[in-house]
């Protein structure tokens, strides 16, 4: 694999431990995948954030790391963490737990980078063009940055993610190259697709099957901005697919001769959904996975206004996006009605068992899949209006 002198200078140790140890996994990933040389990135998504997900062992490095000098040299924003950095005491997130996030983040502020945490960084200012060359390593921003945006990632890991943020580059392999953005599964979109939860459903499904293929979606009349950032999440949870296209809706779509075909009929989408649901009622209702848009939150705020909800709600969304909900008064309505939007975390890197929680409510595939898998919480799944406990 060839590098340029500064990678060369980098990878020697000349420019730091940090940059050092960082080149050191990138060429070992260029080596492993056969790439020819490094590419520059305009940006990273470091996920790894949540103590909950990382524990001491990704501390210890990530503490290694900003010991040894490792500085981000491209704009590089973080994923969720385990907590409100606001709101973790009234929320009773345990004092142990909140200890070790804060030195989590304090790892990661000390490398210079953006204490976004957030999943949806293109709904907060990063958003790459058609065809820009990003690494980012959150599952689904990396789906709907491939394939909503147009953007070019691989799905980075936490260590690699943060390796391209301090050398500003990433081997070119995978998704970097036009031949392996083609679509090798082509889904009939047969079933009526009415909510964002229909087309988590959709992708809860399908992601089970794709795995981590390459899905193009013919059919798909009324996909929103929303519903394509569930649907991606979905299959990128159940499976692990990093781009889709939808025909009339995605900057590419290019299925190949060979492609296998599929049907989403309304059968499976009421099949899917029946399975998603425990049918047990919930303590908590969670809206935001991927963290909400302010249109998501607007649409929590109409359900609840003047009413008082019958167990606890939380409506999950970027520090960013929150701020814009305070002013537009829809955190006040949701509060009033017994709700919090919470951010910088979410309902599945959040340590919910811990808080005592054993049924949960959401509208998101991706979500249905980590609160049973991950968090140990029997899910209720359905559109916010129907879900909400009144
Ligand atoms: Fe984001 Fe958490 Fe869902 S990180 S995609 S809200 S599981």
């Amino acid at each position: 694999m060839q590098l340029s002198k500064l990678e060369q200078k980098m990878y020697d140790g000349e420019m730091g431990e940090g940059a050092r140890l960082s080149m050191e996994i990138l060429a070992a990933l260029g080596k492993i995948y056969d790439a020819n040389r490094m590419i520059p990135v305009s940006s990273a998504q470091i996920a790894g954030v949540s103590y909950k997900t990382i524990g001491d062992a990704g501390l210890e490095y990530l503490m290694h790391m900003a010991k040894s000098g490792a500085k981000v040299r491209i704009p590089s924003l973080l994923n969720p963490a385990g907590m409100d950095m606001a709101q973790w005491r009234e929320m009773k997130i345990p004092e142990k737990f909140a200890k070790k996030q804060i030195e989590v983040l304090d790892a990661y502020a000390a490398m210079g980078i953006t204490m976004s945490c957030t999943c949806t960084p293109y709904l907060v200012g990063l958003r790459p063009k058609v065809g820009e060359h990003i690494a980012w390593a959150e599952s689904s921003a990396i789906a709907f940055a491939n394939s909503v945006l147009g953007a070019r990632t691989n799905r980075e890991g936490g260590p690699s993610a943060l390796a391209a943020a301090v050398c500003g580059v990433t081997p070119e392999y995978g998704f970097h190259m036009d031949e392996n953005r083609i679509c090798d599964f082509l889904v009939e979109a047969e079933a009526e697709l009415k909510t964002t939860a229909d087309f988590g459903a959709m992708g809860y499904h399908l992601g089970s099957i794709v795995k981590n293929g390459n899905p193009a979606f013919t059919g798909i009349r009324n996909a929103s901005e929303d519903r394509l950032k569930a649907l991606g999440a979905a299959m990128a949870a159940s499976g692990s697919v990093a781009l889709f296209n939808v025909q009339g809706a995605t900057p590419e779509y290019t299925v190949s001769e060979g492609a296998q075909k599929i049907s989403f009929t309304e059968k499976d989408l009421k099949e899917t959904k029946a399975k998603m649901n425990s049918g047990e009622n919930p303590d908590l209702i969670t809206i935001g996975c991927p963290h909400a848009s302010i249109g998501e939150i607007k649409e929590v705020a109409d359900i609840v206004e003047g009413k008082k909800v019958g167990c606890d709600l939380w409506v999950c969304t970027a520090r960013q996006t929150k701020a814009v909900a305070d002013k537009k008064g829809y955190t006040a309505i949701i509060e009033k009605a017994g709700g919090r939007v919470v951010a910088d975390t979410c309902m599945v890197v959040c340590p919910l068992e811990e808080m005592g929680y054993k049924v949960t409510g959401c509208n998101s595939g991706k979500a249905a899949k980590y609160l049973s898998s991950l968090c140990k919480q029997k899910v209720m799944f359905g559109n916010p209006g129907d879900i909400i406990c009144k």
